[in-house]
């Protein structure tokens, strides 16, 4: 394929095109990216998942009583643990399907209620076997009869434990009690967590996300927005303040959420990373298909605007951002895009997909122009979606596809106009080429054949980047233990040695640190089995993006930029000889490779090379 390449012409892209997304699905939040390490730790429930001892066991003769005492921690806690027993006694968590061990500073927390002259001895130890303990603390006990007190401690292990099988314990000596019996509750413990922030988040998965360059946050999810039934959303109220005023709430992918990970954890995530972010404000639509009323909506629109005024009011001047301010955040925040709800097109349809066109979409409209005329609205369907979007506002499209049709897609977004442009809030090759696609179940892994999808679909959304805002792939995250959805760009476990980078966070890696600050006119060849986009970078570099797919040979390419390089890099990334090769956490084999190779022009200017078929490719030319 013989390709020229212009040095004017094309279209300025979305400074904002590569981005991320975080719901907590399969424990990518608790068990996941929050980097607390104690499972259950405030033992709280919901209709749906009713407050439970899951996770916990006594230590010698400890008898272990789940309780709600007439004097709860807080309102949001009302349930709280009973150790009772004779001797030495306590109790002892099992983590998130273990806890990784090492020489570093943990720090602990823990809530007990009940008059106690002794010491507690914290310790991180082997679950099997002697129990080996490769770490303890003594904390001096300050508990009384009738108030809550709350103990801190920093325990710093001497040794690493070999494997992740380890729990954490608290232990304290019944006789030097009044009652033979304690109460406990909000038992927390962190390893060091990325920024060193308190109550923050795991460094490993952070940087994972980091490596890829992105520019955005869209927060927070997903389904887990919309709750399952229409009181069960994530009401980012709850989510904010103390650890002891947060009640979780009932996830949508069948576990309680502990919303330690809340609104303002979030937003340091963006700020830690530089990102922009895209709210997602619940929009009166919960997955049973169940909405709010055209007079019950206001309530919905009034949540959303006081979201908006915490993370961006002024802190002197609005209730909210007084709020901000008071959990050590004075400076506002900047929104600039806000999502109204998540797939609204398809829950409830359509019904609930009526009442959003009909007057849903059109009060939120409405109140964020006359408040915040400057957020740029995304409305959660897309006309890919065969929805109808209104003028001035974004759509969003979640393409889960085969990657057949990822290829298909390529061409798509040339159809979109200045009026209707889109997200891709979410997207993943999911299913399989020739098979049933939704009516079966998922890929367990995203493998080589599906990656190279999405890089030709991602290749064609940014060749369209005047009309698509960005793109992310979702869902980010999954625990390997614990998890549904198994196509993720990253899985995880508590051995942080296990955390896998997909053959997609490969890709999606590749071409996303490159983001094109425009496109650029390239003539001379067809699509297909080539794939490309040319453009400039940020730096006034010339780029060039491609694909091989649909072809069982290499593509002889030869490119040539009126713009004279001297030199050139190609980066490639070639698979597995079998396209569904993956990246397997347990044989910690990566199947794709990546080349650098450094390229000088022919005499008369072209940068010749071959792409072998199923391959990915980013060329760079800065001088
Ligand atoms: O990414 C997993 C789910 O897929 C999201 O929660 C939802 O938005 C989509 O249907």
């Amino acid at each position: 394929v013989n390709l020229e390449i212009n040095a004017t012409g094309g279209n300025v892209s979305s400074p904002w095109f590569w981005g991320i997304m975080h719901e907590d699905i399969n424990n990518s939040g608790d068990g996941g990216i929050y980097a607390e390490l104690i499972a259950n730790r405030a033992f709280q429930g919901s209709a749906k998942f009713p407050s439970n001892l899951s996770s916990w066991s006594g230590i010698n003769s400890a008898t272990l009583t789940l309780k709600k005492l007439p004097t709860p921690l807080s309102s949001a806690l009302p349930s709280s643990v009973n150790v009772a027993g004779t001797g030495k006694i306590g109790l002892t968590n099992a983590g998130y399907w273990g806890i990784e061990v090492k020489e570093q500073k943990y720090t602990g927390s823990f809530y007990v209620k009940g008059s106690y002259n002794g010491s507690f001895t914290a310790s991180l130890q082997s679950a099997l076997g002697e129990k080996e303990v490769f770490g303890s603390v003594e904390v001096a006990s300050k508990s009384v009869a009738d108030t809550w007190t709350q103990h801190k401690f920093v325990l710093v292990p001497s040794k690493a434990a070999k494997n992740s099988n380890n729990t954490f314990s608290i232990t304290f000596d019944a006789s030097a009690t009044e009652a033979g019996a304690l109460d406990f509750n909000l038992i927390s413990l962190f390893p060091p967590t990325y920024n060193n922030r308190p109550n923050g988040l795991r460094p490993d998965l952070v940087e994972a996300f980091k490596a890829l360059k992105p520019r955005w946050l869209r927060l927070p999810g997903g389904n887990m927005l919309m709750g399952n039934t229409i009181d069960s959303w994530w009401k980012w109220n709850e989510t904010i303040g103390d650890l002891k005023d947060r009640p979780g709430m009932a996830g949508v992918w069948e576990y309680q959420l502990t919303t330690g990970m809340g609104l303002v954890e979030y937003m340091e995530w963006a700020d830690d990373l530089e990102l922009e972010v895209i709210l997602g404000v619940w929009s009166g639509l919960s997955l049973d298909g169940d909405h709010l009323t055209e007079a019950t909506i206001g309530g919905a629109v009034q949540h959303a605007l006081d979201e908006m005024e915490f993370l961006t009011g002024d802190a002197n001047t609005t209730k909210w951002g007084a709020v901000r301010a008071s959990l050590g955040h004075p400076k506002p925040w900047k929104v600039r895009y806000v999502e109204i709800g998540n797939e609204d097109w398809l829950a409830g349809r359509p019904t609930a997909y009526d009442a959003y066109k009909n007057y849903r979409l059109p009060a939120f409209i409405k109140a964020f122009r006359e408040k915040y005329p400057k957020v740029e609205l995304i409305a959660s369907p897309s006309v890919f979606d065969n929805m109808t979007i209104p003028a001035g506002v974004a759509g969003d499209w979640h393409p889960y596809l085969t990657p057949d049709k990822m290829v298909l897609a390529f061409n798509k977004f040339d159809q979109l106009s200045s009026d209707n442009v889109t997200l891709i809030g979410e997207a993943a090759s999911t299913h399989p080429n020739g098979g049933i696609g939704w009516d079966g179940p998922l890929m367990a892994n995203p493998w080589w054949g599906g990656s190279v999808g999405e890089a030709v679909f991602l290749i064609g959304a940014e060749r369209a980047a005047d009309k698509v805002i960005g793109a992310c792939y979702a869902p980010g995250l999954r625990n390997l233990n614990r998890w549904q959805w198994g196509m993720t760009l990253v899985q995880h476990a508590a051995d942080t040695s296990l955390t896998t980078l997909s053959t997609s966070w490969h890709v999606w890696k590749l071409l996303g640190r490159d983001p094109l600050k425009k496109t650029l006119p390239v003539s001379g060849g067809g699509i297909n089995p080539l794939y490309y986009v040319a453009g400039e970078g940020e730096k006034g570099e010339s780029i060039f993006k491609a694909s091989v797919y649909n072809s069982t040979a290499p593509v002889p390419v030869s490119l040539k930029f009126e713009k004279k390089h001297s030199q050139a890099t190609l980066t490639l990334l070639t698979g597995p000889e079998d396209p569904y090769g993956f990246n397997d956490p347990f044989t910690r084999v990566n199947v794709v490779k990546e080349t650098k190779t450094d390229l000088k022009p022919t005499a008369d200017g072209a940068f010749e090379f071959s792409l072998p078929a199923l391959s990915v490719a980013v060329l760079k030319a800065e001088k």
